[in-house]
């Protein structure tokens, strides 16, 4: 058996291991007795190049055999590379530009007998990952694959996605269970909807480095500060394991390296930083329309309306429900929609339902494009509208004919024109809860899929302002409507297992035996089968609107999938616990895992929210970079009109979000272009100050608003962190000199979220806000200058047509203030596109009425012809 170690080195690292595959779990406890008696490898044969080093690695003892066979063989290869088998198609490898080792950051050192190695800083000596440690003993089995590093005493790390637990990690006898589950409530201290194998070492002055280990089976990864010193090990099913060391030094540096490796993310259309609606529960289409006309009513700004499985007939994908969601109404709907600049979202599930009479299923079959068992049938499963058949990826017609149900679905002409499209379910997510669940059975003893709730209705007896007569009372109905894996293993039960909170690796779940097209199993594959169905249905949304951006947000994630699509964190809940962990989900996606476009169900999904939780969390998702509110079937409706505190907090937080769209719209597009993200945890900007490395109470939005929400239910103050620095309060324009320390801030009110601007920073804001972000794209500009304590400040902006795939952008200018004068340079625009007012905080203002800026100076001025300012 062929197994390569590769280890990246250089102004980033990478050190690989690629062993054979992997597993799921069943609860077996570990040999502990012999584990330990493993023999670890041996090393033959080294062969050095000036950018390569390769080897043999030998079983150094008898094997011990205790999760699977051992592998008798390995081979080594270690790389250094200038910065840098999962299918290619699904992560593409970086190119294999190797540098020579004397140029590389990192060194690799190995230890023959037994084999251990260490990746080092070569400037300082310093020691990054190292396998020479108690219990370090590699072994590599056809269904276990253990590695261990040592880490210094009390390690700051982060990652290893997704989690609902402490952005930074805990230490002590800590398990990362990587296994896409269905995850209702996201439980803490479990696996999650995704996984993204990447972990963070921040050890600030002494630099950050990150650590990805390439490799698509179920894990736990284990982290503990035993007397003997603390580690992260990795226990695979199997796998390749490639592991990739990136150098940093500092924490954006990490970032930028990773995306090197997994690839930049996508550019998402300006309008998906608007506000979003949905709700599992609206009954037809009087009720989504009601919903619109509501926020309207309200003047709160609403760009995007969304619908989950309640428009489809009986829960099937590719249909509409005849009487409740009839095609000519969707169609009106979209028609309203799109006549104010709104857009509409619908979701699909991977799981087609199996009956004859279905076209889009008749279609895959005679394609085959469905997942089959041993003996060549479709596989079944229990999912949404009942017994479903479920898309192979790796077929070769799948991806064509998704394109083309979904393209006929959602044709502009004669089906739903929808602007984006949302993929659920896709971990993949089996109502079975294991292998001995017989899918028709389990359908109809569970009455699945049910009758809807609501009656069809011709009318709510309300009239819905702004909608055609089909939806007011008395209307008249419109009638229109080969790397395939070793041999031999257990796939169902291997003998290892992870602990996944779902049980055994099948339960809830396609069964892991189950094999792909490609010949591999989904044992091997299960962790990027949603990753896959997003990808295949951005193709598929962008065949419809070649030249635009496709909008695909996803529930599975695997690591990369940032690259083409957006995400938000499943299932929570209406609780103040879920409200504070989005905070940390978010900062581990976007700042960590190259995924820019995540958030929450903004004021929970599962269960019931009130106006207190809903007020806080419309403030607090509105500096998120998805903002979506959105509720359960089962939950109360809780969209913000329903509570006038709510509709003020909303109103004004959305007010501050507009306003700002290209400023966050610039940052997400620097993530783009050089992986620098978009939101980023305290210590990314002050990697030196160890007070900021367990805060996830506060971040920074772009890079120069500070967003420190209060944290608690029936509280009006919050306690936050401003490092050694000069800040501004966004609302007042306050001065407020940061000495390190926490302080308390009083009297937040329901209708508030304190707003920091970092000093050094210059903001370019929209004049004002609007109802649309169409709208918002037509004002002007107000620049915000925010001396640092050396008196100069920075900062950007970049403007394109909002949604074209390939662009020359519009505009693209660094701003710089040097105390006198304000410059700008770069791409400057042909049309004319004004500055209103320029505003220069003053360090020493105390704020209040009549000591608010500095110096706030109206316009306008052209930016057309070039622009420099000064006092
Ligand atoms: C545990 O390891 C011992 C020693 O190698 C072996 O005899 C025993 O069968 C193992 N037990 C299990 C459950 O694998
Ligand atoms: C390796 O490096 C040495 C010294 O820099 C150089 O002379 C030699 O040509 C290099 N060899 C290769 C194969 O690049
Ligand atoms: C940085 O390195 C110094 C010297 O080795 C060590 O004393 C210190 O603990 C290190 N700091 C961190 C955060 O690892
Ligand atoms: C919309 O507002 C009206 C009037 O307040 C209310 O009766 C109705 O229930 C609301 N509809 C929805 C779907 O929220
Ligand atoms: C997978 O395992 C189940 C449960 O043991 C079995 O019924 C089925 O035939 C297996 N399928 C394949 C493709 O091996
Ligand atoms: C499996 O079934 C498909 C049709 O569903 C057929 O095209 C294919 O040849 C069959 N493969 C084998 C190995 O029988
Ligand atoms: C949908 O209809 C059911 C039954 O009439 C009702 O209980 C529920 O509140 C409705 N949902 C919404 C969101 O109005
Ligand atoms: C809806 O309108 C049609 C046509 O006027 C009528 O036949 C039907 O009874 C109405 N349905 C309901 C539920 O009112
Ligand atoms: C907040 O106040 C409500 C009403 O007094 C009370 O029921 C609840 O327990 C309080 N919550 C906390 C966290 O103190
Ligand atoms: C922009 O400047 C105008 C004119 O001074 C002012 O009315 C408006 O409130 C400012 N907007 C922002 C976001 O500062």
């Amino acid at each position: 058996m062929f197994v390569s170690l590769l280890c990246l080195v250089a102004s980033a690292a990478t050190a690989a291991i690629a062993s054979p595959l992997a597993h799921p779990r069943a609860v077996v406890a570990r040999n502990s007795t012999s584990i330990d008696s493993c023999p670890g490898y041996n090393v033959y044969n080294i062969v050095k190049t000036n950018s390569s080093l390769t080897a043999d690695l030998k079983l150094a003892g008898p094997a011990c055999n205790v999760f699977g066979k051992d592998l008798d063989a390995l081979t080594l290869l270690v790389e250094y590379q200038t910065i840098y088998q999962v299918q290619e198609s699904v992560l593409p490898r970086p190119n294999n530009d190797a540098v020579e080792a004397s140029g590389a950051a990192l060194e690799f050192d190995l230890t023959e007998k037994p084999f251990s190695f260490q990746v080092k800083r070569k400037d300082s000596g310093k020691i990054l990952f190292d396998t020479s440690g108690p219990g370090g003993t590699l072994i590599f089995e056809s269904q276990y694959v253990r590695l261990r590093t040592q880490l210094p005493q009390n390690p700051s790390l982060y990652g290893l996605g997704e989690h609902s637990d402490s952005f930074q990690l805990e230490t002590h006898r800590y398990t990362r269970t990587l296994w896409n589950a269905e995850s209702p409530f996201i439980p803490d201290h479990a696996n999650l909807y995704g996984s993204h194998p990447m972990y963070f070492d921040h050890r600030g002055g002494n630099g950050t480095h990150g650590v990805f280990l390439l490799n698509s089976n179920g894990m736990d990864i284990n982290i503990d500060n035993p007397s003997s010193g603390t580690f992260l090990e990795y226990n695979t099913l199997g796998g390749v394991i490639d592991l990739y060391i990136v150098a940093g030094p500092g924490p954006v540096d990490v970032n930028k390296q990773y995306a090197e490796i997994v690839g930049l993310p996508a550019m998402q259309p300006y309008w998906t930083f608007g506000f979003h609606q949905c709700k599992y529960g609206y009954n037809d289409t009087l009720d989504v329309a009601e919903v619109i006309a509501n926020y309207s009513t309200a003047k709160i700004p609403l760009e995007v309306m969304w619908t989950d499985i309640n428009y489809m007939d009986k829960r099937q994908d590719f249909t509409t429900d005849p009487q409740r969601f009839k095609m000519g109404m969707m169609r009106e709907l979209v028609d309203v929609l799109h006549s104010r600049n709104q857009r509409y979202i619908l979701i699909l599930d991977p799981g087609i339902h199996m009956v004859s009479g279905l076209d889009s299923y008749k279609r895959g079959v005679n394609q085959d494009v469905f997942l089959k068992t041993a003996n060549n049938a479709t596989y079944e499963a229990v999912a949404w509208p009942g017994v479903v058949a479920y898309p192979d990826w790796f077929a070769p017609n799948t991806e064509k004919w998704w394109t083309d149900e979904l393209g006929r679905a959602f044709d502009p002409d004669t089906g739903v024109d929808i602007d984006g499209v949302w993929v659920d379910m896709n971990e993949a997510s089996n109502f079975c809860p294991d292998v001995t669940c017989v899918p028709e059975v389990f359908a109809s003893q569970n009455d699945i899929p049910p009758a809807p709730a609501q009656a069809p209705r011709n009318d709510t007896g309300r009239i819905i302002p702004g909608f055609p007569k089909d939806f007011q009372p008395q209307s008249k109905r419109d009638s229109g409507d080969s790397m395939k894996g070793l041999n031999g293993r257990n796939l169902l039960l291997p003998p290892y297992g992870i602990h996944n909170h779902q049980g055994d690796i099948s339960n809830r779940a396609i069964w892991t035996n189950i094999s792909n097209y490609d010949g591999t199993v989904q044992y091997d594959t299960h962790n990027f089968y949603g990753t896959m169905m997003a990808y295949t249905s951005r193709t598929a949304m962008l065949a419809r609107r070649p030249s635009k951006r496709p909008f695909v947000l996803t529930r599975s994630t695997f690591a990369g999938a940032g690259r083409k699509v957006a995400h938000w964190f499943g299932d929570n809940a209406s609780e103040w616990k879920h409200y504070r962990i989005t905070i940390q989900q978010m900062l581990t996606f976007a700042s960590l895992h190259q995924m820019p476009m995540v958030g929450s169900d903004v004021c929970g999904f599962n269960e019931n929210t009130n106006e207190e939780l809903c007020a806080r969390w419309a403030m607090l998702g509105a500096f998120q970079p998805f903002y979506r509110n959105h509720a359960d079937i089962t939950a109360a409706k809780q969209e913000f009109y329903l509570w006038p505190i709510v509709t003020a907090a909303a109103k004004k937080a959305i007010d501050v979000r507009y306003k700002l769209a290209d400023y966050i719209y610039t940052a997400l597009y620097r993530q783009t272009q050089n992986g620098t993200p978009l939101v980023s945890p305290l210590f990314f900007a002050y990697p030196n100050d160890s007070n900021t490395f367990g805060i996830q109470t506060q971040w920074l939005y772009g890079p120069g608003l500070l967003v420190s929400p209060v944290m608690d239910e029936n509280s009006t103050s919050v306690s936050i962190y401003l490092p050694d620095d000069i800040w501004y309060d966004y609302w007042t324009g306050k001065a407020i000199r940061g000495h390190g320390k926490s302080i308390t801030l009083n009297n937040v009110e329901l209708t508030d979220i304190p707003l920091h601007i970092k000093g050094g920073s210059i903001i370019v804001q929209r004049a004002f806000s609007a109802m649309t972000l169409d709208e918002v794209r037509k004002q002007d500009f107000n620049i915000t200058v925010a001396p640092g304590l050396d008196g100069t400040a920075r900062g950007s902006l970049y403007v394109d047509d909002g949604e074209s795939l390939v662009q020359d952008p519009i505009l693209d200018l660094e701003f710089y203030y040097d105390g006198q004068s304000l410059f700008a340079d770069g791409i400057l625009p042909a049309t004319a596109m004004q500055i209103m007012n320029v505003q220069v905080l003053d360090p020493q203002s105390a704020g209040g009425a009549g000591d608010k800026r500095a110096l706030s100076v109206d316009g306008p001025w052209e930016l057309s012809e070039g622009f420099k300012w000064s006092l």
